[in-house]
């Protein structure tokens, strides 16, 4: 059954019922579910506490709804097409009654390693289909999930082992990436060195580079999979049970596990995935994402195998071995539905159409776009280019924190404007805020985006530290769940997300916090002190201006730009690598010690005229010499 909308009215109508009767409405949506039990009750909530549940003491395994349930309607269909790094290499597809065999059997392999209902278990893989049967096999035995980049350093890595206290590891022995190989085995072993929970660490073999196995611990994926039975009856989950933990970057300096649930997050990623995309039956669906971030989580995995798609695995990278790679991949799998980055189409962008010519891209239905704001230079060149005008463009706004898509337009259905992501989807109530708590009602307002009813999709609490959570999002407006995100809200109603307000910066649509950035710096042994910020990227969105005091030594101050960003790839890995180092004789600091941000924003992005008000700084001139030195 589908509960997709087929028209701009029906969307309305969808829309005042969702805001209406939220509990009817979503137990409506529900109701197409498998449950094991039915819940007592749809939904209580408070923002203060904050203490959100769904689908009270409902009964259920998500997988259920992934495998058994498309069985035997799906059961020949391709769930997952995998595309390897190398064009060369043959890809693979699992239908779904292979992709049931293939987490049963999984799950019989942990359960065989003693992991049980509600342990941590922490994904560090490569984009292939085994990173999938793993999550699914988690949440199978009702184990609890935590993916994470693979391109994160081993301290990062051993942060999230730490705070998760993760029982098993699984990886890879390395990764193709591009052109190159990642030793990826190597830098669990690093992050292993210093930390205490981890018993077993299953590896998965996919670049046969020797890696080192330590007896007792380290196990091959395919010998323990051996043999195994390829059936498993699915553990009865609570809809609150943790399905998983995702890191992400906050203002604070440490990143933070978001937790999203079974019974809410299942309903929420369904919905969302079939309205947004409008996809059909027999669709071939693409997103680019890797499983490491939210969006892999939600739409290459969850979304859409709920909805019985087939859901694209991509391994590699947009340029390998050319800039029409993913063109290639459209043309070759005849995908209907792509979902990717602006900062990928601004990279693409920047090659011409040459790439795209050798390819037939008329399957295309839809086009979307997600994890930063899209320039309207890019809307354009993908609208053109790659949706030769006939797609829409599905401008999806969202966050690790919501689990799923919040504000979008419904493909072929919303009208489109560019770089605006449109309206609320069905069961979300916006609020915009200015600065005193104030909400702005009417349209042509601009402030801070807010949601003031509980979505089934968002995420319950921080990991081990719920205080976090409710300072994070539910403090800054009494009873609000405060994204971090500037919006506007036009003549027409449409919403324009303006990107963070907060200590948040967004490079690559990676997310990243800037204290994070400066406590990576800080590590270098000659740092005194450092202060981070964004500025305009023509490709990567934002890019990171770091100002650091140091202490020279016998440095060049070119030697030292090089370490310090070594320091920052080793502490968190390449995409937190700063674009512009600066070293300075100090930061411009008020009376009371405050870093004035504002001014280092306004010389990163290279607007010296007027700094505003620097009467309060402790010690003006040091903005003179800021300006001076600035790094072009
Ligand atoms: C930004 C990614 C503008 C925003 C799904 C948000 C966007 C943060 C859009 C979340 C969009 C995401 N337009 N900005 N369509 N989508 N963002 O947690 O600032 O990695 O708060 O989730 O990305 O990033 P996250």
């Amino acid at each position: 059954m589908s509960d997709r909308i087929h028209t701009l009215s029906g969307y309305f109508h969808e829309y005042q019922k969702s805001v209406t009767e939220p509990e009817k409405f979503w137990a409506r949506i529900a109701d197409s579910f498998h449950w094991k039990k039915r819940w007592d009750k749809v939904l209580e909530w408070d923002f203060e506490g904050p203490n959100v549940k769904w689908f009270l003491n409902a009964k259920l395994n998500i997988t259920e709804n992934i495998l058994e349930r498309h069985l035997y309607t799906l059961g020949d269909k391709p769930a997952i097409i995998w595309e390897p790094n190398d064009p060369e290499e043959e890809g693979r597809t699992l239908t779904y009654r292979q992709l049931y065999h293939e987490v049963c059997r999984f799950s019989n392999v942990l359960e065989k390693k003693d992991v049980k209902k509600g342990d941590k278990v922490i994904i560090y893989m490569p984009m292939v289909p085994e990173a999938a049967i793993a999550m699914l096999a988690c949440a199978r035995i009702g184990a609890v999930h935590s993916v994470v980049f693979a391109g994160f350093s081993s301290n990062a890595l051993a942060d999230r082992i730490d705070d998760s206290k993760a029982k098993v590891v699984l990886t890879s022995d390395g990764n193709f990436r591009g052109s190159k190989t990642i030793p990826v085995k190597r830098v669990v072993d690093e992050a292993l060195k210093s930390t205490s929970s981890v018993e077993t660490v299953i590896v998965y073999q996919r670049t046969q580079e020797e890696v080192s196995m330590e007896p007792g611990r380290d196990h091959w994926w395919h010998e323990l999979s051996e043999g195994v039975e390829d059936t498993h009856t699915a553990v009865e989950t609570d809809s609150e049970d943790m399905l998983y933990i995702l890191y992400t970057s906050g203002s604070t300096g440490k990143p933070k596990g978001v937790v999203h649930t079974c019974g809410g997050y299942m309903v929420y990623t369904k919905y969302t995935f079939e309205n947004v995309f409008q996809y059909s039956p027999g669709d071939v669906y693409w997103c680019t994402a890797d499983i490491g971030w939210v969006t892999g989580h939600s739409y290459i995995v969850y979304g859409p195998l709920l909805a019985g798609a087939t859901s694209i695995m991509f391994e590699g990278i947009p340029t390998y071995p050319d800039a029409g790679r993913f063109w290639a991949i459209v043309d070759k799998y005849k995908v209907n539905q792509f979902y990717t980055a602006p900062t990928a189409i601004r990279a693409l962008q920047a090659y011409g159409t040459d790439p795209i010519e050798p390819y037939n891209l008329d399957s295309l239905k839809t086009l979307g776009s997600v994890g930063e704001p899209i320039n309207e230079e890019a809307w354009h060149w993908y609208h053109t280019h790659v949706g030769k005008t006939r797609c829409p463009i599905v401008d999806t706004w969202w966050q690790t924190e919501t689990g799923g898509i919040m504000v979008s337009p419904l493909a072929g259905i919303t009208p489109t404007k560019p770089a605006y992501a449109t309206l609320p989807l069905p069961g979300i109530q916006l609020a915009i805020m200015d600065p005193d708590g104030k909400e702005l009602i009417g349209n042509s307002v601009e402030g801070n985006l807010c949601i003031k009813f509980p979505w089934p999709g968002m995420l319950r609490t921080t990991y081990g530290d719920h205080e976090r959570c409710k300072q994070t999002y539910f403090a800054a407006y009494k009873g609000m769940y405060f994204t971090g995100d500037g919006v506007k809200r036009d003549h027409d109603g449409y919403y324009r997300i303006l990107g963070r307000v907060d200590d948040v910066i967004n490079v690559s649509g990676h997310r990243m916090g800037t204290a994070e950035v400066e406590n990576a710096i800080n590590e270098h042994p000659l740092v005194i002190e450092s202060a981070v910020v964004g500025y305009p990227h023509q490709v990567k969105g934002q890019g990171i201006y770091a100002y650091v005091i140091c202490d020279m030594k016998n440095r060049t101050e070119q030697n030292l730009v090089n370490e310090i960003k070594d320091t920052v790839n080793k502490i968190i890995g390449p995409i937190a690598k700063p674009d512009k180092i600066q070293i300075v004789p100090g930061l411009p600091k008020t009376r009371s010690g405050k870093i004035m941000r504002r001014i280092l924003r306004k010389v990163a992005e290279g607007s010296l005229d007027n700094m505003g008000d620097t009467s309060t700084l402790l010690d003006p001139e040091v903005v003179d010499k800021i300006i001076n030195g600035r790094v072009e």
